[in-house]
């Protein structure tokens, strides 16, 4: 639930607007303000239909301001106020201890009419809770002038607003993480340290939330396992940890965001503003998804095209679950590895990451290793969820939100080579002789990486990096390399330090951003920059 796009001549950030007769619309996505065809008009027209109603209603406090004495509101019961949901029996919502007759207001809410029904009749504070761009004096002065009573004494005070945020129960993180959005928490650690370690340590594993953190009871939880048919099984830890081997696997997990800060300087996007450190390298382990689908009665194949759905216990205000889905093939081969893990480098796997339980599919843009993970259903088709129809996946640079069809493009899962500096940091002044240059490369699919190129004179000569690691096995290299490079260099030069990488296919990464751009900043791979001053 969302307030205005723009009040009072006040520009406020991007807002989602909601997908007509779509219940499961995600409150968080950045994608989500991008709805095909109509949607900026329409979010224009709201935005200026709330500026008007917003100059009248302005008008109306000056009047009432100039009045002899405050009105006196009428009190209602909680009970009271649940009665009006509806725009036949009047939308009422409460706010602290006031009361207030939105029905006028709903068709101009920016945010979408249905996002502010799903506080009808109810408080407005665990909605806002979601949506930060509330807490603003300006939302709460445009609120009142829909006022139209008070809660009853004996109602007492709403419980402190901590206690109905939803984030609320959301864990400790590291200070040292790079905080994008604190409610829902998405936060990667810094360049510097990510090319530390070739495993990244948990709590400084980048972290993509879309929805709170749930609070899951070990004991109790069940994972649920179904598909056509009426085959499925339900399995607890204990049953997952007992009946399937015990299968690990080093590999690297990115968003689909990695790097987007790079292509909004090109051309504004729409996302959270991901440096270089949305990307991280686990061991993780757990059992085979494979052995869990064919002991649920799924075989080694299936004819046509199949899916395997995955939801999290992890839901938006309408209830709708995070889910995502990758191809049934990829799910059952025993080459793929992928995995429902419960422990991320030899620890229980932190609730940020999924506990109890979640999905890691190698090679695979992190979107689709499904955290928290309450259901796997075989289907024939995609997973329904925003996340796999209406969100991470890549466009022309000519596409716009007006002209965007989510239909046209397939959903994102291998991601195309990847590389990027983590030492020295981007405007560093670095003393003059033997310079180290530090960085990770990667590529989707297990294609392994074969080479990293380092240029020192912004791509007009090259010298190749040192790749650390062992080689992989062919195909399944899931885990990045990271590289280094020595080089001198003299007192007063002035660098373009730039890193690409070739993998095992000779893909090569794009030289610059502007070609690859594309409205939701998804799949930003060209040569990585950082410009460097050599101090004597
Ligand atoms: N699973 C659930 N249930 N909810 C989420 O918000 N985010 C996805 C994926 N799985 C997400 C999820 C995205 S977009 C990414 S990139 C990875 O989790 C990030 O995993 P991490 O937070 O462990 O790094």
């Amino acid at each position: 639930m969302l307030l205005l796009r723009a009040v009072a001549g006040r520009r406020l950030p991007a807002l989602p607007l909601p997908r007509r007769g779509c219940s499961r619309f995600p409150p968080s996505s950045p994608a989500a303000g991008g709805r095909p065809g109509a949607a900026p008009v329409l979010a224009a027209l709201l935005g200026l239909g709330a500026v008007l109603a917003y100059g009248e209603r302005r008008r109306r406090v000056a009047q009432a301001a100039q009045a002899p004495s405050p009105p006196q509101y009428p009190r209602y019961t909680r009970e009271e106020v649940g009665r009006h949901r509806s725009p036949q029996d009047r939308v009422w919502v409460t706010h602290g201890t006031e009361v207030f007759d939105v029905t006028d207001f709903v068709e101009l809410h920016p945010g979408g009419a249905e996002k502010l029904m799903l506080a009808a009749g109810g408080a407005l504070e665990p909605f806002w809770a979601l949506y930060a761009v509330h807490n603003q004096p300006h939302v709460l002065e445009l609120l009142r002038e829909y006022k139209v009573g008070e809660l009853s004494p004996e109602e007492g005070a709403p419980a402190p607003a901590t206690a109905q945020d939803p984030f609320a129960g959301d864990p400790p993180r590291h200070p040292g993480l790079r905080v994008n959005s604190q409610k829902p928490f998405n936060a990667e650690p810094p360049a510097e340290l990510l090319g530390e370690r070739f495993l990244t340590p948990n709590e400084l594993f980048f972290t993509r939330n879309h929805l709170p953190v749930p609070l899951v009871d070990p004991g109790t939880y069940r994972l649920r396992v179904e598909g056509p048919g009426g085959r499925g099984v339900t399995l607890s830890l204990a049953e997952l940890r007992s009946r399937f081997p015990k299968h690990e696997v080093t590999a690297t997990l990115q968003c689909a965001g990695n790097r987007r800060t790079e292509m909004s300087r090109v051309r504004p996007v729409k996302g959270l503003a991901w440096g270089i450190g949305a990307i991280g390298t686990a061991r993780w382990g757990g059992v085979r998804l494979r052995d869990v689908l064919l002991h649920a009665g799924f075989g080694e194949e299936r004819e046509g095209e199949w899916h395997v759905c995955f939801e999290g216990l992890d839901t938006d205000v309408g209830g709708a679950p995070y889910g995502a889905s990758i191809p049934y093939s990829r799910a059952v081969s025993l080459a793929a590895d992928v995995l429902l893990a419960y422990e991320m480098n030899g620890q229980e796997l932190p609730r940020d990451h999924g506990f109890p339980l979640r999905v890691v599919v190698p090679g695979v843009v992190g979107a689709r290793s499904v955290k928290w993970l309450q259901r796997v259903a075989v289907s024939p088709a995609e997973s329904p969820s925003h996340w796999q129809q209406n969100d991470y996946k890549g466009f022309s640079p000519c596409v716009d939100w007006d002209t965007v069809d989510f239909t046209a493009a397939p959903a994102i899962q291998e991601l195309p080579v990847q590389s990027a500096i983590t030492h020295p940091p981007p405007g560093a002044a670095v003393p003059a002789g033997e310079l180290t240059v530090k960085g990770y490369a990667w590529s989707g699919g297990g294609r392994e990486v074969v080479r990293v190129d380092v240029s020192l004179d912004g791509g007009r000569t090259w010298r190749v990096a040192r790749l650390g690691g062992e080689r992989p096995v062919p195909g399944r290299a899931w885990a990045w390399a990271l590289w280094e490079l020595q080089a001198p260099v003299a007192a007063g030069a002035e660098l373009e330090i730039v890193c690409k990488a070739v993998d095992g296919s000779y893909n090569v990464q794009p030289d610059s951003v502007a070609p690859i751009w594309n409205l939701r900043g998804v799949l930003s791979n060209a040569w990585h920059r950082v410009r460097v001053t050599v101090t004597r």
